[in-house]
């Protein structure tokens, strides 16, 4: 019988950006249980057994849904976007699951912070540029303050997660001067994909004018448009 759950990146929503481990489990997965909209339903339906969106369960909910599957004998999937260990809340899924002996196994994923970096054609990390990534999230319903402001004084590469309702306040927060380079990537890796791209002066109004409200990703800082950057020794100094 197994005891084990699989938490699975599905990567940030291209259904060819999942791991090949990812896809072989959902292959033999009698339960997928997915997070929400930014998971394409053709990622689930490479199981062929029992989908369900937990859209709207409780913790609750969802551990007697994972432990009675589990309990039955059956291989179950749980599947977040992305990597599973940005914003994915899986901590007290674990826990929940640990209370009934039951163990988990995580394979990561494509975080949408890299399928929008890979959009923009552009290092997070660039030679004489910065060396530093900041990945943050701004306050809202359910965080109640946030370091933006003072995170944002060291300059570096700044990635912002369920930040895109709120980028006016983002803007007015941050420390990096006005024309600093900013994008914003909507629903990286999507037939759909939208790049936003300004400065910390205006893209709030841009993505405000492109009706972008959520599902996207912003990143800050001289990367998003490098003016000039030093050569890497990868490649030796000629
Ligand atoms: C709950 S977090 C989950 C992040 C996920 N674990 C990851 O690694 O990408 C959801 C936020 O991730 C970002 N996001 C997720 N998928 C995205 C995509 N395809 N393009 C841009 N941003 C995305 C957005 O900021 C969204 O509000």
């Amino acid at each position: 019988m197994p005891e084990k759950v699989y938490f699975v990146g599905a990567g940030p929503g291209d259904p060819k950006l999942i791991t090949l481990r990812g896809k072989e489990l959902l292959e033999s997965a009698d339960l997928v249980i997915y997070t929400g909209s930014l998971v394409d339903p053709a990622i689930a339906a490479y199981s062929r057994g029992e989908v369900i969106n937990s859209y709207g369960l409780s913790l609750d909910e969802l551990t007697d849904l994972m432990v009675d599957a589990v309990y039955s004998g059956k291989h179950v999937v749980r599947l977040h976007t992305g990597d599973p260990s940005l914003y994915g809340a899986i901590c007290e899924q674990i826990a929940a699951l640990k209370s009934h002996d039951i163990g988990v196994e995580i394979i990561p994923g494509v975080s949408s912070i890299f399928a929008a970096s890979a959009a923009l054609k552009t290092q997070l990390t660039l030679s004489g540029v910065t060396e530093t990534l900041i990945i943050t999230r701004p306050a809202g319903e359910t965080l109640e303050s946030d370091s933006i402001r003072e995170l944002s004084k060291h300059g570096a590469t700044m990635a912002i997660f369920l930040g895109t309702s709120k980028i006016g306040e983002i803007m007015e927060k941050v420390s990096y001067p006005k024309e600093t380079p900013v994008a914003v990537v909507y629903r990286a890796s999507w037939q759909d994909e939208q790049i936003i791209r300004g400065t910390v002066a205006d893209i709030a109004e841009k993505v405000r004018a492109a009706g972008i409200e959520r599902s996207a990703m912003i990143l800050i800082g001289d990367v998003v448009h490098p003016k000039s950057f030093g050569r890497s020794h990868l490649y030796g100094s000629q």
